[in-house]
């Protein structure tokens, strides 16, 4: 039975696009599933303590350093046991949310799971659900301003070597934003296109 460490990352519990997208590609998901949830439990910021315990001796923990690795090697277990993962990601003020930047800054400990080759978890499969409020697109007025999906790709799939796949519903902020009331239209076709799309991503890794 395949594993997926299923991550969300939007501090909305309510009306939350991407939840709503991973939640349907997690109805489909034959397997079994862990599920950290950043918006509802945020991890801490990188911290000195968490920093220099990825390469202290164990014996030679402060406290602040044991509790800070006992965190990341909770998270760094996770992300190992997975045989798929589901990552579920807004976009916050052009980039990553703060939450979502701190699972990375938790899980990049060189020798573990950065810098090792191969990485302990090359060729899995990633998929990567995407929330936009705008557009960004090639010709779109912002193009260029979407720092979140290109860091994200590089990094799953060139630091971690994930299999990244991408569902990105767009233009999420047109139903309640009036000057983008002419978009609303696309948006739902893009809202609508994401569902079936992660419905089909997570029927296909069932086969797989
Ligand atoms: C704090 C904050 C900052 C945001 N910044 C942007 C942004 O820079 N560009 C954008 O297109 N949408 C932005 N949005 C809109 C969100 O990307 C959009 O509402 C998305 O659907 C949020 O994901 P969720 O529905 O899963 O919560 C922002 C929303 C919030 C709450």
């Amino acid at each position: 039975m395949p594993h997926l460490l299923h991550i969300d990352a939007s501090f909305r519990l309510e009306g939350s696009v991407s939840r709503g997208v991973a939640a349907t590609f997690r109805d489909s998901w034959p397997g079994t599933v862990t599920h950290r949830d950043l918006g509802r439990e945020p991890l801490p910021h990188l911290s000195e303590p968490l920093f220099t315990s990825g390469f202290t001796p164990a014996e030679g923990y402060t406290a602040e350093q044991k509790e800070a690795a006992a965190l990341r090697d909770t998270l760094i277990d996770e992300l190992l046991s997975a045989d798929a993962y589901l990552f579920a990601v807004p976009m916050y003020n052009y980039g990553v949310p703060s939450a979502f930047k701190a699972w990375i800054d938790h899980i990049f400990v060189v020798g573990q799971t950065v810098g090792v080759e191969p990485s302990p978890v090359a060729g899995r499969p990633a998929t990567l659900v995407l929330s936009k409020g705008g557009a960004y697109g090639p010709g779109t007025p912002k193009e260029g301003w979407d720092f979140s999906e290109p860091y994200l790709v590089k990094i799953l799939s060139e630091v971690l070597e994930l299999d990244v796949h991408v569902i990105t519903a767009e233009l999420t902020l047109a139903d309640t934003t009036p000057q983008m009331e002419s978009l609303r239209g696309l948006a739902a076709e893009s809202l609508a296109r994401a569902h079936e799309a992660a419905r089909l991503r997570a029927g296909r890794l069932a086969l797989v």
